[in-house]
């Protein structure tokens, strides 16, 4: 059957993917390893931070296949691609949910983070935002996260490995190029996302990490000064 070539990752989209790769990992190993590489922990964290809300953003105003309402599953959506009726591009609806997932996780994770305390040298940028308490638990849920979080990123390479085995469904590649296959000569054709929208995201998503920073935190007081004896 012929088959159309259709854009499907736009640029934003694929670099996204891949710096969260890079940034995640080295998340991770600096997590686990501590000590002093836990400063740049909180700076991939932070990276982490920015990218998110980069990619929030661009699932309202980037272009056609990168926004919510596009791959959003709804019950009708899933009941058609389990009876192998779906033939859209993009997210399908199962993969959408691994997507939707893998963010809310990674999203709680680097929240956290934000207010996390490792109670020996270092403590996220807004932790003095909430009670001892709320950081101890938030710390907590913080390290048990990542558990959760390393089995769903597990989840979602086996599946990508899964469709390509079984399935013959290859995703990497327009993950890599941008583009696609597809048997639906009536794709559509992907629109959207331009310059204008990549720089209001770009700058909604530095400001976020501006603000997780601390920059809208008032910086303590400094220490008053004794006056001199004499
Ligand atoms: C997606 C982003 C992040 C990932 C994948 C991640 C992952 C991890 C991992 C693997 C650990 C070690 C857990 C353990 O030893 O059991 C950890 C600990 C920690 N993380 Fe993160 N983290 C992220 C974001 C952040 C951010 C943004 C901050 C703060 C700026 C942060 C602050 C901390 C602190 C303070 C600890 C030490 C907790 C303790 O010693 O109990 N993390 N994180
Ligand atoms: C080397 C490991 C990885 C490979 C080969 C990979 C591959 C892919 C592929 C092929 C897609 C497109 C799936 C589709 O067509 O529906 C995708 C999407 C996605 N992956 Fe990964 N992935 C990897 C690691 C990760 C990690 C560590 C994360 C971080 C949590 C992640 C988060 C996501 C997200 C959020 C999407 C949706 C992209 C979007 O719509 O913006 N992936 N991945």
């Amino acid at each position: 059957m012929e088959k159309l070539r259709v854009k499907v990752w736009d640029v934003p989209t694929r670099l996204f993917h891949w710096s969260l790769v890079v940034l995640v990992a080295a998340a991770f190993a600096s997590g686990f390893v501590g000590g002093n590489w836990i400063e740049w922990h909180g700076r991939c964290g932070l990276a982490v931070v920015g990218l998110l809300v980069f990619r929030i953003v661009w699932g309202f105003i980037g272009s056609t296949y990168a926004r919510f309402v596009q791959f959003i599953p709804g019950p009708a959506r899933v009941l058609a691609y389990l009876r192998g009726q779906w033939h859209g591009l993009g997210h399908n609806p199962l993969g959408a949910f691994s997507v939707l997932g893998l963010l809310a996780l990674t999203l709680f994770q680097a929240g956290s983070g934000l207010v996390a305390d490792d109670n020996i040298s270092f403590t996220g940028p807004l932790k003095a935002l909430v009670s001892q308490d709320t950081s101890d638990g938030l710390t907590g849920l913080h390290r048990l996260n990542v558990w959760l979080l390393g089995v769903l990123i597990c989840l979602h390479v086996a599946s990508i490995v899964f469709y390509a085995l079984v399935k013959k469904h290859f995703l990497l590649p327009p993950m890599l190029t941008g583009m696609a296959e597809t048997d639906d000569l009536l794709a559509k054709p992907l629109r959207g996302g331009g310059w204008v929208a990549f720089i209001a995201a770009v700058l909604i998503a530095a400001g976020a990490v501006w603000a997780a920073s601390g920059g809208l935190i008032q910086p303590p007081p400094p220490p008053a000064q004794e006056a001199p004896a004499w």
